[in-house]
């Protein structure tokens, strides 16, 4: 039987698939769910320094290819959250706490007031005003706010990144100059979709965010690019929903896999995708680390 089980962006994981940030990580008791289900990590939803309540609904659209939503990064507040994180915590896996912030001090504020395994920064949300994508599209500000959270916790920091730009590498040196220990790619992409009954936008914020797997190849791409110019690892996210699209992603780079949207299909999938990716190392004689970054090398 092949192993899985390895470091990732400084955690030590039994196997490398994900749950993704937004997916079932409202609560301590889906998140344990997707650790018991087989992950080898779980990802928080999103919180910030102040409760939120988020967009007005709709805030999902279904579309070919995947889900548009424009949740609006609704959240309890740090403050009323530790007790989500220690209940996912008797999953037995580690539990990264997806975080998010005006700026500096604001992220350092979150992330100093939680008890996480890590934290993966959302400088990508594409949806929020003053959050997200609208100041993580800018390096400087990347690189920043990777460097105050970095300074502020003695755990591992993730930086999830924007595909919403036309250079998401100059994002991901960013973050690795503020010292992340691992970047993760992709968020998803800027959309909307209209009614052509009533002639207007299906979501209450009119546009939000695409994933799913239509946007699977524009991650792909991405890993790739950034798995080349950085010496971080990267950890793939966006339209992965079977054992050959996490080979895929690690294939272009990553070293590890985020699953969200395909989520709608159960828990069932991180078993799945495990059980999948074994059966092909075996069948390839192959390791997990030989596999990495393998679709780069010059034949
Ligand atoms: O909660 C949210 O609205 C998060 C969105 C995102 O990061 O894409």
């Amino acid at each position: 039987m092949a192993t899985l089980s390895g470091a990732v962006g400084g955690l030590v994981l039994r196997n490398p698939v994900m749950l993704a940030a937004g997916i079932l990580g409202t609560t301590g008791s889906s998140l344990r769910r997707a650790a018991r289900a087989g992950a080898g990590c779980v990802v928080t939803k999103s919180v910030g320094a102040s409760p939120r309540e988020g967009h007005p609904g709709p805030v999902v659209v279904q579309v070919e290819g995947g889900l548009i939503n424009a949740m609006g990064l609704p959240n309890p507040s740090y403050k009323n959250f530790q007790e989500e994180i220690d209940l996912a915590r008797q999953g037995g896996v580690p539990v990264v706490a997806s975080i998010f912030g005006d700026g500096p001090e604001e992220f350092a504020e979150v992330a100093s007031g939680l008890d996480a395994d890590c934290f993966e920064l959302n400088l990508s949300c594409p949806h929020a005003e003053r959050y997200g994508s609208e100041i993580g599209c800018e390096p400087s500000n990347v690189e920043d706010i990777t460097r105050a959270v970095k300074k502020s916790v003695d755990v591992p920091v993730w930086v999830k990144l924007t595909p919403n730009v036309a250079d998401i590498v100059s994002l991901g040196k960013a973050a690795q100059r503020g010292g992340a220990n691992a970047v993760v790619a992709i968020n998803t992409l800027k959309a909307m979709a209209i009614d052509v009954e009533t002639g207007r936008p299906i979501l209450g914020n009119r546009f939000g965010g695409l994933s799913g797997p239509a946007i699977k190849p524009v991650a792909i791409r991405c890993v790739f690019d950034l798995s080349a110019a950085l010496e971080v690892p990267v950890i793939g996210v966006g339209g992965i929903s079977s054992w050959e699209d996490a080979a895929e992603m690690i294939l272009a780079g990553a070293q590890g896999v985020q699953v969200g949207t395909a989520l709608a299909g159960g828990y069932g999938i991180f078993g799945e995708i495990t059980a999948g990716l074994e059966r092909y190392l075996v069948r390839k004689g192959l390791t997990l680390m030989e596999l990495r970054g393998a679709a780069r090398k010059t034949p």
